[in-house]
């Protein structure tokens, strides 16, 4: 069953953990994940961007894939459905099929409409049981064509949101879709305690989760991160192990060249970076 990530999220907070996102593009991707999180009893989120979303002929298609995959892997670890950065129209035709998580980027209107509109998918996400996440300042880089010049967020403009009865708030703390350039300046922890201290038990969320180092990681969740998002660095993993099969001509001796064989090292690799990930971020046993 699909669940709000509310709950899964406040007890991440209170017990000084994390929960990954991590984001799925098909059958394959939401597989490994979710037999990830349910052999390591952790929960977890399943993020959808609207282009993987299109990309999966759209989001009641993604939605029954997940129902289905949850009742067939007999999978009873919490599971949250969530629509990543979603645009106003986005969120509406999540909320319509079946998602059970949204997040609405406003964090490119000016406050006010940001304000206006993260009210409104308050109080529809309320009635429907549904968590919310809301963004502040923007993430940098592209990530399915949502570009973000990656400014800090204004603490004050933080509570403003996190007051409206949002379930989670993503800050822009200096972080970036993508790989990190090699001239990154790190995460501002300074902005990250000064957020924090405005809005008290609201859990926080870091995008960007691809190459931050690990002493990093575990500042921002002792600062109150409790959600995680991880994208890029499955796509990687799935990458290098596809390649370093096709490379070694595996794809042309006997069978190599079945689809479940082809891409079987690949499926193995997102496992391991996402049991990686679980483990760094402390969520492991904690379903
Ligand atoms: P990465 O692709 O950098 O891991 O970021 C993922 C993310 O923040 C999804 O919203």
């Amino acid at each position: 069953m699909l669940v709000s990530a509310k709950e899964m999220l406040t007890k991440a907070k209170a017990g000084h953990y994390a929960v990954g996102q991590f984001n799925i593009n098909n059958l394959e991707w939401t597989k490994a994940i979710l037999q990830t999180a349910q052999e390591l009893n952790s929960p977890v989120i399943l993020g959808v961007s609207e282009g993987a979303g299109k990309y999966m002929c759209g989001f009641k298609t993604v939605t029954n894939m997940v129902k289905a995959m949850i009742d067939e892997l007999g999978i009873t670890v919490p599971v949250a459905l969530h629509l990543d950065h979603g645009s106003y129209e986005g969120c509406y035709k999540c909320i319509e099929a079946g998602f059970s998580s949204i997040m609405f980027d406003g964090s490119h209107y000016p406050i006010e409409e940001n304000v206006a509109k993260t009210k409104e998918l308050v109080a529809v996400c309320e009635e429907k049981g549904l968590s919310l996440e809301a963004e502040v300042g923007s993430i940098g880089g592209e990530e399915d064509g949502v570009v973000g010049m990656g400014e800090c967020a204004d603490p004050n403009e933080c509570k403003m949101i996190a007051d409206l009865g949002v379930t989670m708030l993503a800050a822009g703390i200096g972080n970036i879709h993508g790989k990190y350039p090699e001239n990154w300046q790190g995460l501002s922890f300074e902005t990250l305690a000064a957020v924090s201290e405005k809005v008290g038990e609201m859990p926080l969320v870091l995008h960007g989760g691809t190459g931050i180092p690990e002493d990093m990681i575990k500042k921002a969740i002792s600062l109150g991160v409790s959600k995680i998002n991880v994208n890029t660095e499955c796509q990687l993993a799935f990458a290098a192990a596809t390649r370093a099969y096709v490379e070694a001509g595996k794809d042309l001796s006997g069978k190599g060249f079945d689809p479940r064989k082809l891409l079987a090292p690949g499926v193995e690799a997102i496992k391991a970076t996402v049991k990686e990930k679980m483990e760094l971020f402390g969520s492991v046993g904690k379903a």
